[in-house]
């Protein structure tokens, strides 16, 4: 990406990503829509300042108007709002035939992992949910699971697969191998004899080392770096389950999930060495469990965080990379909708309101303001443009339309049927239909967040007066990378 304007839009859609996870499409749509017609309305004398003036004020009566007018409480839509959100996010996706399937799994994965804070509000986090794709069999194969699955394996085979009944979790950032004495340490030895000494002291180092974890309770010990022959047997004899060269960002998740301290060393600050029981994380099962295709170790019941796992399951890795996109912007869209509690009707209906509601407000102002307004309202358009020609229906007549609907409740919202403010795009059969009613919905945040991003990219847009391009110098004749200032020194 070269151009400077491109660069944010792809940031938009980074941001729109970071933000919500949904919608960062129709955020870059729309944003390029209004540089469009900024950039008409510049064209036309209208000076820069009134134009980001104009979008700014519509922004934020269409954000007001949204949440004002628009949205609908969950609650008062049922159990139903949440998966009709689910299934609404991925019906343009590669996996939108089997929407219905993957909505479930999604929203029960969301409901596990429901944790409420000290201030009494619930959390859904993102993180707790972890996705693993195994290469092989249909998409309809996949499946949820209760834990924390990570791609690690025992040591050795020889250790117990599974250990049950509440697990203590050790995590240490250290080697579990026999100790080499220091660095640049030399022990002079003129009796063989000392040499097979200072080897079995060796040895007893490590071993009070290892023993010293088993005494805090430890039967699950994990760690980043290596295990010997010698740490592999004491943890067999012991029934414990040890895990090597487990990836820093793994043993990070599980420590946290578990509530377990990563270790750097055993030192204690008297010069000592010491492992306190305190450091230990706590799960209710860890054992290797075939998903997928992998064995995969599972941390089910873990005490600080409660965490599920979905197997995604694909012939080949690209369709598992778009399906974990996928499910991603689900899982962020039924978090928003079990966040907030909000939704609106999708499929171009809060845009078209928008547009109308937007010019009749821009009438009623006698300021500078206006046309960048009526602007504002004319772009908002593009969306449901955008979606009826993506399925082949009839674009102009589509949204005319659906533009005379949503006029004729906004002229008498008293009088009007309610159904007519939630009409939006039937794309299946190119023609309208209430939305709510069929459950095309959307998180109200995404659609908040959508408008007021696209506006704030397009105005940091409008802002540059001009671009001054500099060329990079030619490079001449063969001499490589060098500048033509040194030719010929
Ligand atoms: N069944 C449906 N009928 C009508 N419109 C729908 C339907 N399902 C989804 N939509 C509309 O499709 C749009 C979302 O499309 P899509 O998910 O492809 O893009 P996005 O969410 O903007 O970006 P991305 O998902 O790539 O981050 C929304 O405006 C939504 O209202
Ligand atoms: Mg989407």
């Amino acid at each position: 990406m070269q151009h400077p304007a491109a660069k944010v839009l792809v940031e938009l859609a980074d941001l729109q990503d970071r933000e919500v996870g949904d919608g960062t499409t129709s955020v870059v749509i729309l944003a390029s829509e209004l540089l469009k017609h900024g950039n008409e309305l510049v064209k036309n004398k209208v000076h820069p300042t009134s134009v980001i003036q104009g979008f700014r004020l519509a922004m934020r009566q269409a954000c007001k108007y949204i949440s004002e007018e628009m949205a609908i409480t969950t609650e008062s839509l049922g159990k139903e709002a949440l998966m009709n959100a689910a299934r609404t996010s991925m019906s343009s996706k590669i996996i939108g035939s089997q929407a219905e399937f993957f909505s479930e799994m999604v929203v029960d994965a969301m409901n596990e992992v429901k944790i409420v804070n000290k201030k009494g509000t619930a959390k859904y986090p993102l993180k707790s949910v972890g996705i693993v794709k195994g290469n092989g069999m249909s998409s309809s194969d996949s499946y949820l699971v209760a834990g924390l699955a990570v791609k690690i394996g025992r040591a050795t085979p020889m250790m117990v697969r599974q250990v049950t009944g509440g697990c203590r979790v050790a995590c240490l950032d250290f080697d579990l191998k026999k100790f080499k004495g220091q660095m640049g340490v030399d022990i002079v030895v003129k009796n063989p004899a000392e040499l097979e000494a200072i080897r079995q002291q060796e040895e007893i180092i490590t071993k009070r080392r290892i023993q010293m974890i088993i005494d805090a309770g430890a039967n699950v010990v994990l760690t980043t770096k290596g295990m010997d022959d010698l740490a592999m047997k004491y943890f067999v004899e012991a029934g414990i389950i040890g895990v090597r060269r487990v990836p820093k960002i793994d043993i990070q998740r599980i420590a946290k999930a578990t509530g377990a301290t990563l270790c750097v060393s055993l030192g204690t600050l008297e010069g000592e060495e010491a492992f306190e029981p305190g450091w230990l994380g706590a799960a209710d099962t860890v054992g290797e469990e075939m998903l997928g295709d992998y064995e995969m170790m599972l941390f089910k019941g873990c005490k600080t965080s409660k965490a599920v796992t979905i197997v995604l399951r694909g012939p080949n890795e690209y369709m598992l990379d778009e399906m974990e996109r996928s499910v991603h912007d689900a899982l962020c869209v039924v978090k928003r909708t079990l966040e907030s509690g909000m939704v609106v009707p999708g499929g171009g209906c809060v845009e078209t309101a928008l547009s109308i509601y937007l010019e009749n407000f821009a009438t009623t102002l006698g300021t500078r303001e206006q046309l960048a307004i009526a602007e504002f309202a004319e772009a908002l358009l593009v969306i449901p443009r955008v979606l009826s020609t993506n399925a082949a229906c009839d674009a102009t007549e589509l949204v005319a339309r659906l533009r005379a609907y949503h006029y004729r409740y906004q002229s008498d919202p008293a009088n009007s049927d309610a159904a007519l403010s939630r009409t939006g795009l039937d794309l299946s059969n190119g023609k309208l239909r209430d939305n709510v009613e069929h459950g095309v919905l959307e998180p109200m945040l995404i659609k908040l967040k959508s408008i007021s991003f696209a506006t704030e990219a397009a105005i940091s847009v409008l802002r540059i007066d001009d671009m001054i391009k500099i060329t990079p110098p030619q490079q001449q004749g063969q001499g490589g990378g060098m500048p033509p200032g040194m030719m010929g020194m």
